[in-house]
């Protein structure tokens, strides 16, 4: 069986990020041997045209991956809601998670803490029973990574779903399908990219985007997993996010 690799890239500007530069951007692919080049180009391509800055540290990692390791899932179905306003957003989302059993002030706050995150580096996990922070360390969060789409697998899927699609919503959704596929009840994301607005939920196997989930020009914006901390175990929980290799598509 043919290898696969893990190609990572993540840029900064003052510095690398381990001596306090500034994160620009990160990428990460699952690939075969004959997509290396191509990949890596795109990747230092994309470190150095980004809204948030130019970087001066491109850090590019390429790792194997066995086939063996790798975990196939499917895509979240995906729809799109209306919002018009910034201030209609908390609305709308309570809407979209009427089911969800969860107190309404945890809820908004969760929101009110994903639109003005500028601090955690990744995700927050939350439990839904007590509103408790789970991750272990406050400014990191929990970085899920390892995750891509099967390219085959892909095409067919955007035909077959015919929505709009570009790559950024791609891999939000691929990374967003490894989220739910880890037994996570419930993800509310926004961008902390200035120029992006839209932010999405993921609840009951559907990937729901809301435009207009935090004030345009902001550069704030974080990401919280919400689970039951009495179905899972955590270690093994981020354990799955952080390190296993997960592709969007079938087992050929
Ligand atoms: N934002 C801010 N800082 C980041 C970062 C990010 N997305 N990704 C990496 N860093 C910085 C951190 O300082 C990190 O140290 P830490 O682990 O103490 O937080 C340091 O870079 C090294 O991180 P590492 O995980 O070893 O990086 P990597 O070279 O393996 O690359 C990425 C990982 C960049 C590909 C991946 O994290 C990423 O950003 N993927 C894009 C998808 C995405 O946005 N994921 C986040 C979802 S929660």
């Amino acid at each position: 069986m043919k290898k696969w690799y893990s190609i990572r890239m993540r840029s900064s500007k003052g510095g690398s990020h381990e001596n306090g530069g500034q994160h620009i951007s990160g990428a990460e692919r699952l690939v075969k041997q004959t997509e290396i080049e191509t990949t890596a180009l795109e990747m230092i391509h994309r470190a150095s045209n980004h809204t948030r800055g130019k970087a001066d540290f491109i850090s590019l990692k390429i790792e194997t991956v066995q086939p063996n390791e790798i975990h196939y899932i499917s895509p979240l179905r995906v729809k799109e809601v209306t919002n018009s306003h910034p201030h209609t957003a908390k609305k709308v989302i309570s809407e979209q998670l009427a089911t969800l059993p969860i107190q309404q002030e945890l809820l908004f706050s969760l929101y009110d803490w994903v639109i003005h995150d500028e601090m955690t580096r990744g995700a927050i996990i939350v439990d839904i029973n007590n509103g408790k922070r789970l991750d272990p360390s406050i400014n990191r969060g929990i970085r899920v990574s390892h995750v891509d789409w099967d390219n085959q697998f892909k095409d067919r899927w955007q035909i077959k779903n015919d929505i709009f699609y570009n790559e950024r919503r791609a891999e939000a959704i691929a990374l967003s399908s490894k989220v739910a596929a880890a037994g996570t009840i419930c993800e509310i994301c926004c961008s902390d990219d200035p120029e992006y607005t839209t932010g999405y939920l993921s609840y009951q196997n559907t990937f729901i985007r809301v435009p207009n989930m935090k004030e345009k020009y902001s550069p704030r914006g974080g990401r919280v997993f919400i689970i039951d901390s009495t179905n899972i175990q955590l270690d093994q929980y981020i354990h799955f996010l952080e390190k296993t290799p997960v592709l969007i598509g079938v087992k050929e």
